[in-house]
């Protein structure tokens, strides 16, 4: 833009503004230019502009327009005018600080990978039913009067809680109404949720099943409350370890537990119930995929049991596709005004439309239908994996098999599970060993297998690259350990 032999005062900063643009104004042009150089650094602070009358010179362009030009800049807190001093590029704001390291250190959240990613309870994408789902957003947005277009109703539409109360009562034996459904984003924030709700009565420790869903852990850790790591086995959480540990609340998972899968049995359920009731502790039942079962009937919740003491969380993201962030909690009736002012100060509420075509596809029983066929597609992949595993590995044994959306396949007790997660990984396969399920209980070496999310395909050729991964980090016996990772 300058004109070559300039006329500009000696020691004029270089402005280094791009050429005229004729289709655009030129004041707004300067105006860019020199902010731009300004956050870029090339006009660093304190810097002297040169007089509006010697720019305008240099530019051809009238004096008015830069002073224009700088008085907008000044107003915006680019450049400081002071009579005498003329106009400086202003010392640098806030925005340039550093702030430092964060808080709480972000956690690994589970994102897309190259390669047959084989994580655990990712649902199969190509299921989501498409074709119910526009339609029910379509009858969604025809029912829907403009006056629902604004904000409100925070504890979820009236037609999605109505629908999912008949649905948790039918096919949750849920102890189930209304107006102590709230709709949540997903699982995620009804965690979120009642954390806040634990330390809004004082408390300061959460429980978690050990090994144990890893965000549940990381999402109480960011919500300043303490994780008491609690041992599960085959027959759920330790029910006397917990009531020992004393925590104000507890997440558990009754219907199948991540990652080993367990059932809690009917005798820890009463005396969860019991500890809780007698401790005045709240239990959160992370209900993810009890609807995905294949050799046993479905166990219902606990929330059934125990509605006075236990909030029923329940998602989407199984059944329908992560991507829709929907699902609800289900409370004692105290606790609903608490969650709904929670919920209105996190997010101002939930996603009107997307709601009611849950309501919709639910209430039209294309919901139960859509379950009925993915839970037939994931019995077949698991077939297929179960037999792939059988075929490579003849003397494996994989748990958990029963429902869900993933296996653990056990290894032998001197097998490097780290070694082996990371051969697959360079093989293009994605795993989890157990070990990144566990806070303090470590469980002997396994792999935590998803199978929901591989075609059938993808499924056996991430068996063989498993198969070829074991067997190569086997060590001859009185060898030495091969190091982690390698
Ligand atoms: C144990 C467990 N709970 C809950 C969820 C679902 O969370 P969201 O509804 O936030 O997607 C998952 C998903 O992987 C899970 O594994």
């Amino acid at each position: 833009m300058s004109k070559s032999g300039s006329t500009l005062p000696p020691g004029s900063p270089e402005l280094l503004l791009p050429h005229w643009d004729p289709s655009q104004p030129r004041r707004a042009q300067l105006e860019a230019g020199l902010r731009e150089a300004i956050r870029a650094g090339r006009l660093r602070p304190d810097t002297r502009l040169p007089s509006s009358r010697a720019l305008a010179s240099e530019l051809g362009v009238s004096r008015r327009l830069v002073v224009e030009t700088y008085e907008q800049l000044a107003a915006e807190g680019y450049v400081l005018s002071r009579r005498g001093s003329g106009t400086r590029v202003a010392p640098p704001t806030d925005a340039s600080r550093n702030w430092g390291a964060p808080a709480v250190a972000p956690p690994p959240v589970p994102a897309p990978v190259e390669g047959i990613d084989l994580f655990p309870g990712a649902p199969d994408l190509s299921l989501f039913p498409r074709r119910a789902w526009g339609r029910a957003l379509r009858h969604a947005l025809a029912a829907l009067p403009d006056s629902r277009l604004s904000y409100g109703e925070l504890a979820g539409t009236a037609e999605l809680r109505v629908a999912l109360a008949e649905h948790l009562g039918r096919v949750r034996a849920a102890d189930a109404a209304p107006d102590r459904v709230v709709v949540t984003a997903g699982y995620q924030q009804g965690l979120r949720l009642f954390c806040q709700l634990v330390r809004g009565r004082g408390g300061r420790r959460i429980a978690v099943e050990d090994p144990g869903y890893p965000i549940a852990g990381w999402t109480i850790e960011s919500e300043r409350l303490e994780v008491v790591p609690i041992p599960i086995d085959d027959d759920g959480i330790d029910v006397a370890a917990l009531a020992a540990a004393a925590p104000d609340a507890v997440v558990v998972t009754p219907a199948h537990a991540l990652p080993l899968g367990a059932v809690l049995a009917p005798e820890r359920r009463r005396r969860l119930v019991a500890w809780a009731r007698a401790s005045d502790a709240l239990v959160l039942e992370d209900d993810y995929d009890a609807e995905l079962r294949y050799d046993r009937g479905p166990a219902g919740t606990l929330q059934g049991l125990a509605p006075d003491a236990v909030v029923l969380a329940g998602t989407t993201s199984k059944t329908l596709a992560p991507a829709l962030r929907l699902g609800w909690l289900l409370l004692p009736p105290e606790l609903v005004p608490t969650i709904v002012t929670a919920r209105a100060m996190d997010d101002g509420g939930g996603p009107r439309i997307e709601e009611l075509a849950l309501a919709q596809l639910i209430s039209s029983g294309a919901f139960d239908r859509h379950v009925r066929a993915a839970r037939q597609r994931y019995r077949a992949k698991r077939a297929v994996l179960l037999e792939a595993l059988a075929d490579a590995l003849p003397d494996a044994h994989v748990r958990g098999i029963a429902a869900g959306l993933h296996v653990v396949l056990e290894l032998p007790g001197d097998a490097e599970e780290a070694a082996i997660v990371a051969q697959a990984k360079r093989g293009g396969v994605h795993i989890h060993g157990l070990a990144s399920f566990s806070r303090r209980h470590a469980q002997p070496p396994g792999l935590v297998l998803g199978y929901g999310l591989p075609g059938e395909r993808d499924l056996r050729q991430a068996v063989a690259v498993i198969a070829a991964a074991i067997q190569g980090s086997a060590r001859p016996a009185g060898s030495a350990p091969a190091t982690q990772g390698s």
